[in-house]
C-alpha cells in the first residue's frame, strides 16, 4: 500500500482545508500526503503492531541508498525494538510517552568514529604512512568533517521517513534525541567522535492521518538571500495564524506561541547545553 492510498481519505484538501493535490505520480504522491505519526496502532494483545522483518529490512535499505558525500556514510543507525530502551529513550527525549508506545525508534548517528577506526586499522596513523604520503599525522574530526557527515545522517533518515510512508507506516522525527546527552551516550554506547543527531519513531498509524499545510510564504529566494520586510512579515504572520485557527484569535499567535513554548523553553536551553557537549564529544575533547 502507497502512502497516496493509505492518505486516500485526504479528499484533495489538508486539515487546514488547503489543496492537496494528487498527481499520479507515486513518490510525489506519497511526499504531499505524509504527514507526522504521532500515535500507533496496538494489537490485541494491547502491544504496538510490530514493524515486519521485510518493513525494516526495505526502509534501512532505502536509508542506506540515501547520498552521501564520497559515499563516506559518515553515519551508523541504531535500530531498537526493546521496549526498556524505547522507554527510557521517551523520558531522556524531554518526556514524550508516545516512543515508548512506538514499536520501533531509529537514531541515526552522525559517525566519524568509524573513520578514525578504519584510518588506524589499515595503518594511516603509521609513521611510515605518514612518511610516505605527507600527510598529517592523526587529527580527531573537524567541523567540516561534522558538516558533510550531519547531512549523511538527516538525509539517510528522510529516505527511511519517505520508504515508511511508501509502505503505510508512519514516522515521526524526535529532535530532543540531543538533550541529556549523558545519559543517551551512556544508554547507546555511543564513543568518541559521533553524535545521535537525528531519532524517528515508526510503526503503524493508529488512524488515518491527514497532511497538515506547512507555510511557504519567505521560503523561495530568487538568486539572492532577501530578508523580509515588513509587508512580507505580516504575510508570513497572517500565513501562520490562518493555519492555526481555530486557536489563534489575535494577529501574531502563532509566532508568540512558537516564541514562549519552543525559543525560550527549558527543553531548547537542555539541548542547547547537550550540544556543547555533542560537539566536544566530535572534537574528541
Ligand atoms: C528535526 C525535527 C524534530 C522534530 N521533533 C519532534 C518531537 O520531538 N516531537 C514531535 O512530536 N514532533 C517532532 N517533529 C515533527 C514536527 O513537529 C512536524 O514535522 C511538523 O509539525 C510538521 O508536521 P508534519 O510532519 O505532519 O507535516 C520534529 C520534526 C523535525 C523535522
Amino acid at each position: 500500500m502507497t502512502g497516496a492510498e493509505y492518505c486516500g481519505g485526504a479528499k484533495g484538501v489538508d486539515t487546514n482545508g488547503y489543496p492537496v493535490e494528487t498527481t499520479g505520480n507515486a513518490v510525489l504522491d506519497t511526499l504531499e500526503h505524509r504527514s507526522s505519526t504521532r500515535a500507533f496502532a496496538r494489537d490485541d494483545n494491547d502491544r504496538p503492531v510490530a514493524v515486519t522483518d521485510e518493513q525494516r529490512a526495505a526502509i534501512l535499505h532505502a536509508a542506506s541508498r540515501a547520498p552521501s558525500a564520497g559515499a563516506m556514510m559518515m553515519y551508523s543507525i541504531v535500530s531498537i525494538r526493546e521496549h526498556a530502551t524505547l522507554d527510557r529513550l521517551a523520558d531522556l527525549c524531554d518526556h514524550q510517552p508516545m516512543i515508548a508506545k512506538a514499536p520501533w525508534a531509529l537514531i541515526f548517528v552522525v559517525d566519524y568514529a568509524k573513520w578514525i577506526d578504519l584510518f588506524e586499522h589499515v595503518g594511516c596513523f603509521e609513521p611510515e604512512f605518514v612518511e610516505r604520503t605527507g600527510k598529517a599525522p592523526r587529527r580527531a574530526p573537524g567541523l567540516g568533517d561534522f558538516a558533510i557527515a550531519a547531512q549523511d545522517a538527516v538525509i539517510a533518515a528522510q529516505n527511511a521517513v519517505v520508504a515508511a510512508e511508501a509502505l503505510g507506516l508512519g514516522s515521526c522525527y524526535i529532535g530532543d534525541i540531543v538533550e541529556n546527552a549523558e545519559e543517551v551516550a551512556e544508554l547507546l554506547d555511543l564513543p568518541p567522535y559521533t553524535m545521535p543527531l537525528s531519532m524517528l519513531i515508526v510503526g503503524t498509524p493508529r488512524k488515518e492521518r491527514p497532511a497538515i499545510a506547512h507555510p511557504v510564504v519567505n521560503l523561495v529566494h530568487e538568486e539572492r538571500y532577501c530578508r523580509a520586510d515588513a509587508a512580507t512579515m505580516d504575510a508570513q504572520v497572517a500565513e501562520m495564524d490562518a493555519m492555526f485557527r481555530p486557536h489563534a484569535r489575535e494577529v501574531g499567535e502563532r509566532v508568540m506561541d512558537i516564541y514562549t513554548r519552543k525559543h525560550t523553553s527549558p527543553f531548547m536551553a537542555e539541548m542547547s547545553r547537550s550540544m556543547e557537549w555533542w560537539f566536544k564529544n566530535w572534537l574528541g575533547k
